[in-house]
């Protein structure tokens, strides 16, 4: 049985999804440095955080802690079969199912070595992409979201997550 949804959140947005799952499904939700404390070693919980540099953050601390039922992460990226599978295999996760969701961009609640980063790549990014006209529609997204910023959070993104606890608890 699923005890809690956990989460780790730079920015905000795994934190919403987090909010908007844990009512969805009436389940705890903790941060994980509360889970920690709140939650035996070894729970059962519902794992969300955000994509870094194509990975999902924390990913390795959760799995040896907690019991993951299932891993949410949360980019900057359009949704995609592919894009997903990507992240997955650079995580190097388990067997575990795992669903992508587009979150957002907010390079003002960003700091430290995660701000360079971001900074670097946008000062690259953006000048290279704006003006072409043969973008696609995830190189779109990319420029928007670099130059713009954007929350894309909504539960029927949600949604295939909350497929797969119904039916497994069924
Ligand atoms: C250093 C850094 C690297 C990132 N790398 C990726 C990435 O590889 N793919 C992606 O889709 N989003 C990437 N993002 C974007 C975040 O995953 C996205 O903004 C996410 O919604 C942040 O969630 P949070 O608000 O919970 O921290 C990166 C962000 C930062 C700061």
């Amino acid at each position: 049985m699923t005890e809690a949804v956990v989460y780790i959140s730079n920015t905000g947005f795994t934190r919403q999804y987090a909010d908007l799952l844990s009512k969805k499904l009436s389940l705890k939700e903790y941060s994980f440095e509360e889970a920690k404390k709140a939650l035996p070693k070894g729970s059962r919980v519902i794992f969300l955080s955000w994509i870094r540099k194509g990975r999902v953050e924390g990913y390795k601390k959760a799995a040896a802690r907690f019991g993951l039922d299932c891993v949410v992460g949360v980019g900057m990226s359009i949704e995609g079969m592919e894009v997903a599978e990507g992240f997955r295999s650079q995580t190097k996760m388990g067997d575990e199912p795992f669903f992508y969701v587009q979150g957002g961009f907010d390079f003002s609640r960003l700091t430290g070595m995660n701000r360079f980063i971001m900074k670097q790549f946008r000062d690259v990014m953006v000048p290279r992409m704006e003006g072409r006209t043969d973008l696609d529609e995830a190189q779109m997204n990319m420029l928007k979201m670099f130059r713009d910023g954007g929350n894309a959070v909504s539960i029927d993104r949600l949604s295939p997550v909350v497929e797969w606890y119904r039916n497994r608890e069924e």
